[in-house]
């Protein structure tokens, strides 16, 4: 199993220091009086802590990063890392030293030294995030972290302020296991039962299955699974933290078990990734479970339309025409632009049962944002300021990358259709723009929406500052603090 991080809030000991094998880190920022914990290190290696503190190696360090002294004499640890970080800092940048902390972490013991320091709940967030990897198949070689331990002056208030972290790390986790997962073990069952067991939380959950989605007119959304043998399904999660009979807040997620493109096949290189193609449905599927696990004053609704996109005698062509829940007719040009097609019913549905006050999709929907954006950004498309603004805002304080992108009438009218009220693809200009066109058809124009292409975001080939390379679950800490901003309260 995947295993997070436990982390264990405690008065300093001085003496332990000395015997703690494994590793110890030392918060600590240049040109300041040492603490207690850090004076008892110093006196022990002889100097080394007071020399590396003045060394230009440390000098040069930004705040939250790190370096290692490897063996340091006169202490039982392999390593004593030292950590810059001020006292005053921002929460990212505590986050930041966490992160240095948790990414070296393994299955030895570690000790935070991190008396005294205003910012120890969001250094032990930072570690926890980046202390994250995904092991459920490598049989042995998998060693579950080691204890850790955080040395502060006040436990149990730091404790009580790591509680949210703890909830929030749990929920990004759960997004980023269900990416990692492959498309045999989370097939289209497999990830509705996963998301069904959420009812342990207080969720409601449902699973609507092929036939209840066959009477609601969901044939863009079926049209894209007719090919696979795993059935299609939109499984809608409830939470009812806010007041009874409020509006919620409702969020979308394409969930694409696998892409091979169908019978438009994806070229076989690199084919492997489309595993992630459910990132949408990850995200919010980890933001629903942090809600529940944190008890938010909010009512939000997750809905994820579950799918997977293979090419088989059943399977749609290019040239077939569905009709939409909505009730318009499209023309499918290429089957390997099935996100849109997914989440064209999938918004509908929750606009007609939940009349939400807002909506947020999610989707890995394009490889044209990754060519715009890379992986640094997620696209945001959006028809109002208010709730983007406010978005963008969130995002950025949780140091999630976003990047709003236009829209507009002459992109609207590039989904001409030869015979249906619209095509699925019109080539590559502005492919990103062009999808965000299409679901804008499929969104009610009282409801304030946004979309977020995560194509480049939810999985990354290189390490970001709080996941190690691969899932990210982008996303999670942003849509939970646009919650706690505008929905909660
Ligand atoms: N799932 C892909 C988008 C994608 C690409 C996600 C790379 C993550 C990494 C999506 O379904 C897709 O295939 N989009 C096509 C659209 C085109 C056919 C209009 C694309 O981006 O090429
Ligand atoms: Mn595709
Ligand atoms: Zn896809």
């Amino acid at each position: 199993m995947p295993h997070p991080v436990s982390i264990q809030f405690r008065d300093t000991d001085l003496d332990a220091l000395l015997t703690q094998e494994g590793r110890i880190a030392l918060v600590q920022d240049a040109g300041v009086t040492l603490s207690p914990a850090a004076r008892k290190l110093d006196r022990a290696t002889r100097g080394a802590v007071t020399r590396a503190l003045a060394s230009d190696a440390f000098g040069k360090l930004k705040p939250g990063e790190a370096l290692d002294l490897a063996f340091p004499a006169g202490l039982a640890a392999e390593a004593l890392q030292l950590v810059r970080l001020p006292k005053r800092t921002d929460p990212l940048t505590a986050r930041k030293a966490g992160a240095a902390i948790g990414k070296a972490l393994k299955s030895a013991a570690l000790t935070v030294v991190a008396e005294g320091h205003p910012r120890a709940a969001e250094l032990a967030f930072g570690l926890a995030l980046r202390a994250y990897s995904f092991d459920t198949y490598r049989g042995g070689e998998a060693k579950p972290f080691g204890p850790v331990a955080f040395m502060v002056t006040n436990p149990e208030t730091v404790a009580a302020e790591a509680a949210p972290g703890a909830a929030l790390a749990e929920g990004v986790f759960f997004a980023r296991d269900l990416v990692w997962e492959p498309a045999n073990v989370l097939t289209t069952w497999d990830f509705a039962a996963r998301l069904a067991a959420m009812q342990e939380l207080g969720l409601e959950v449902e699973i609507l299955d092929e036939d209840t989605l066959e009477k609601l007119g969901m044939r863009a959304l079926l049209g894209v699974g007719q090919g696979s043998e795993s059935p299609s399904k939109v499984v809608v999660m409830q939470w009812k933290g806010g007041r009874e009979g409020e509006a919620p807040l409702a969020l979308v997620g394409k969930g694409v078990c696998f892409d091979t493109g169908g019978i438009s096949i994806k070229p076989a290189a690199g084919m492997e990734e489309m595993t992630m193609d459910m990132g949408g449905a990850a995200t919010v599927a980890g933001t629903m479970r942090a809600l529940a696990l944190r008890r938010a004053k909010a009512n939000v609704v997750g809905l994820v339309g579950l799918v997977e996109n293979m090419p088989d005698g059943r399977a749609q062509r290019p040239g077939d025409v569905v009709k939409s829940m909505k009730g318009d007719t499209i023309e499918v040009i290429n089957t390997d632009a099935e996100g849109r097609l997914v989440l064209a019913d999938v918004l509908w549905y929750a606009q007609e049962r939940f009349n939400p006050k807002g909506m947020i999709d999610l989707a890995t929907l394009t490889g044209a944002i990754i060519v715009a954006l890379g992986h640094e950004n997620t696209g945001v498309f959006s028809t109002d300021d208010a709730l983007c603004d406010a978005f963008l805002k969130a995002a950025a304080a949780e140091g999630e990358g976003a990047w709003r992108m236009p829209m507009g009438e002459a992109y609207d009218a590039m989904l001409k259709s030869r015979i249906a009220d619209m095509r699925n693809s019109c080539g590559r200009e502005g492919g990103s723009v062009t999808a965000a066109q299409f679901l804008a058809r499929f969104v009610k124009p009282e409801v304030p929406w946004i979309h977020l292409d995560i194509a480049g975001t939810a999985y990354t080939k290189a390490e970001t500052a709080m996941a190690p390379k691969g899932a990210t679950g982008w996303g999670v800490l942003a849509l939970d603090r646009l919650i706690r901003d505008r929905f909660e309260g």
